[in-house]
């Protein structure tokens, strides 16, 4: 099938790559001149294991190309997916200009029918305004075509985002006719072959889906971030709580990990789109409040603790003097995504404390340069940061930081301090090794003794 894919970002780029890999004729539009240049090149613009081959291969095999020019990959195409960006605007709903942006541009350009398939995050609702956008466009240009507009919200993570496009656990199309829905059941095949895990069902619901989703992965961590929270101040080990409640089938182990606060491009933004959009229809939704408002607060939790391990919490600027080691920036492993990291958060408020921070990220640095630019240290080996820091905290649980040499960290460190936000290493043989280690909600595991 010919198609083509608003937006070559972290979903764009992945879904273009992977409609290509399954024999589709697929033309990514971007805006980005220089990404598109790139691209054309071989240049990957984002870090996901496995993409860089599987989009050097289909391009090479002539499946997959990249292009500025809208109108004539439109022309081309019988399906338009649109997965450019959502952002939040101020008042925290998610910000439509790029995806009706799009819209515009396929009614401005198209020539005969046309299925547009939103793949965006996007509000309930704007299925009709694409439809809407598209449509003043054709009346603009006094022609009459026929076209459809169905809901596709996709679900990958970063990290994972090729395995979870090819074997998917589902995929959701909200449409209104049945012709649509066996052109994207043509297109969605063969990622199905041993079981079909295509949902249909209407748009709106289809819209809604995506944010639900979102919203209970969100609630989930912000709940084990309070019983983590909980535990410390009561003498109980998080870890064996989890191990307790996920053994049961209703609750289950995925998602039960506390940590410095959920971030990245999805739950932030979409969380307050989804309090954002009940609140204009004049309904309170309480949980979501609570489940962001407890987040916010997690992101200060790790500093919280490094200043209370190493500084006076009533100085103005208790760590000044201090230098801190951080060990992960993207706000989860095997991506260079920063967008929202809880390092950020953290990172800023050790600044303000007075620290001096050195960083070390397997694949961020690039982005994190953008977002700290030198007011911290950068470093390419874990171990080099550590050099007389006064204490390392683990900020992204990346797999090189699960089993490191704890003789090489205590050796360069000043002071034997490792503050966890990922709780990657066991108590009790961490203090037989001498540190003074601060996990997360473990205090039933270990002789805490930092417990406010
Ligand atoms: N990143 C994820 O893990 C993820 C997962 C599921 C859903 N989503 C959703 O998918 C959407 C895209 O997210 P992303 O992370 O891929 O964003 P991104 O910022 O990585 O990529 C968006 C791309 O769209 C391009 N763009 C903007 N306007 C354009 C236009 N008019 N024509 C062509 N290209 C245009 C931008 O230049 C950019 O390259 C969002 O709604 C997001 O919520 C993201």
């Amino acid at each position: 099938m010919k198609i083509c894919i608003f937006g070559a970002g972290y979903v764009g780029l992945v879904a273009a790559a992977c409609f290509a890999e399954s024999g589709n004729s697929v033309i990514a539009v971007d805006v980005d001149e220089a990404r598109i240049e790139g691209l054309k090149q071989g240049i990957i613009p984002i870090y996901e294991p496995g993409l860089k081959e599987m989009v050097l291969r289909n391009q090479a095999e002539g499946r997959l190309s990249f292009t500025t020019d809208a109108t004539a990959a439109v022309q081309s195409s019988l399906v338009s997916f649109i997965a450019v960006g959502t952002p939040p605007g101020e008042d925290g709903s998610a910000d439509l200009k790029y995806v009706l942006g799009v819209a515009r541009e396929i009614g401005r350009a198209m020539t005969g029918y046309k299925i547009i398939v939103d793949k965006s995050t996007v509000p309930v609702g704007t299925a009709d305004k694409v439809r809407d956008a598209l449509q003043e466009e054709l009346t603009i240009r006094g022609v009459n075509l026929e076209f459809d507009v169905v809901s596709n919200p996709e679900f990958l993570k970063e990290g994972a985002a090729i395995d979870d496009f090819m074997k998917p656990d589902r995929v959701v199309i909200g449409t209104d006719n049945v012709r649509t829905a066996e052109i994207m059941k043509e297109l969605y095949d063969p990622f199905m072959r041993k079981q079909n895990r295509m949902i249909v069902m209407d748009i709106r619901s289809a819209e809604m889906t995506k944010y639900a989703a979102n919203a209970m992965l969100a609630t989930r961590i912000s709940f084990m971030n309070q019983i983590a929270g909980l535990c410390e101040r009561m003498g109980a080990d998080v870890a064996a709580v989890r191990e307790g409640i996920g053994s049961d089938s209703r609750i289950g182990y995925d998602f039960l990990f506390p940590g410095p606060g959920y971030g990245g491009s999805c739950f932030p933004k979409d969380v307050k789109a989804l309090i954002r959009t009940a609140e204009e229809c004049s309904y309170d939704f309480m949980l979501l409040r609570a489940v962001e408002d407890v987040n916010e607060r997690q992101k200060e939790v790790l500093a919280d603790k490094l200043i209370r391990a190493l500084g006076s919490p009533d100085e103005e600027r208790p760590l000044t003097g201090r230098t801190i080691a951080c060990w992960g920036l993207s706000f989860k492993p095997r991506t260079d995504d920063m967008r929202e990291a809880p390092a950020i958060t953290i990172i800023e408020r050790l600044l303000d404390a007075g620290a001096t921070v050195r960083a070390h990220d397997p694949e961020a640095i690039k982005e994190a340069r953008k977002v700290f630019g030198d007011r911290i240290e950068y470093s390419h080996n874990q171990y080099e940061i550590l050099e007389n820091a006064d204490a390392l905290t683990v900020i992204t649980d990346w797999s090189e930081y699960r089993n490191p040499d704890f003789d090489r960290i205590k050796a360069a460190l000043k002071t034997p301090i490792i503050v966890d936000g990922r709780n990657l290493y066991k108590p009790d043989r961490m203090a037989s090794a001498g540190f003074s280690y601060i996990p997360l909600g473990r205090c039933g595991a270990t002789v805490c003794g930092e417990v406010k």
